[in-house]
């Protein structure tokens, strides 16, 4: 007697990257910024796209957003052509926090948080607990709950920036971008901020970070993407691609790599330039 047994039940496969861009040109206009550009954003990791300004860091975030269409490529999530979604089912799944933002005037940070929620709105129940929750939790993370009822013109540089990382947060996505969180923030802040990201990876979520600090990418990124006019020069741990001689590469930077003292991480450390030849 054969008995019908089910067919063995698999696990599905978790594809390794939920985010992926495949060969893709990007441009303004007639102004092309990369070509056949490829990046995949590992699961479950913090990922720092590093390069010197103008390089297309952030066209390649707004290309991994949904919000520039490649001229050819293509952008998946989770398997499937990023702009084939909804923008509300993109945004329920991954989260951009521009380079620059301007707030609508006389807005507070409660309600500007508040908007991270859009995409988990339905029109006739706005502010569901878990949109409160959500917005309380991003707003204590980021450390901006006492400004909570201040007017976002109202507020210094780092303090609207943390705002509005606390805005993405709320958004309460898998995958989370962001484009110089920490540019306008003193050294404390940028560590917080940091750490804030590293507590969302830790308990699961995907962070891409466009980040200037390369000491600070060293010591916090899983996987570096290294980008130079438009191309990726390097991609892997910032053991393997934060080193002397990527530094020239991608930079033009004269510097010695050292071991950070309390970590070990790569410590870059730029030649001393001042007498107009590099001293290293
Ligand atoms: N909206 C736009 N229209 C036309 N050209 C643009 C636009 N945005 C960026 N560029 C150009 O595309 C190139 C890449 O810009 P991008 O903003 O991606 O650089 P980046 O690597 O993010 O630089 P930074 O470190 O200064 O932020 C630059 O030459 C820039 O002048
Ligand atoms: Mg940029």
């Amino acid at each position: 007697m054969t008995l019908d047994r089910p067919a063995p039940t698999r696990p599905p496969a978790v594809p390794a990257t939920r985010l992926a861009a495949e060969g893709l040109t990007l441009r303004y206009d007639d102004r092309t910024v990369a070509e056949d550009l490829s990046v995949a954003v590992p699961d479950d990791r913090f990922t720092v796209i590093l390069g010197p300004n103008a390089c297309g860091k952030s066209t390649l975030l707004r290309a991994l957003a949904g919000l520039l269409a490649p001229a050819q490529g293509r952008v998946l999530l989770d398997g499937a052509p990023l702009l084939s979604l909804s923008a509300k089912e993109r945004a329920r799944r991954l989260a951009l926090l521009p380079q620059t933002m301007s707030a609508p005037e006389g807005i507070t940070v409660q309600e500007l948080v508040q908007r991270g929620r859009f995409a988990h709105q339905r029109v006739l129940r706005r502010h569901s607990e878990s949109d409160r929750r959500a917005v309380a939790d991003a707003l204590e993370e980021t450390q901006v709950a006492d400004l909570a009822n201040r007017r976002i013109d109202e507020l210094s540089g780092g303090q609207r920036q943390r705002v509005w990382i606390a805005m993405t947060l709320a958004q309460d996505t898998p995958l989370v971008l962001l484009d110089e969180p920490t540019t306008f923030l003193d050294l404390p802040h940028q560590i917080e901020v940091l750490n804030v990201l590293h507590r969302l990876v830790a308990r699961g979520r995907t962070v891409v970070a466009v980040l200037h600090d390369l000491n600070l990418a060293a010591r916090y990124a899983d996987h570096v993407v290294a980008l130079r006019d438009g191309a990726v020069v390097a991609t892997g741990s910032p053991r393997d691609t934060i080193t002397a001689p990527l530094m020239r590469e991608v930079f033009a930077l004269d510097a010695t790599v050292l071991p950070d003292p309390l970590t070990g991480a790569p410590m870059v450390v730029p030649a001393d330039t001042r007498s107009g030849v590099p001293v290293s």
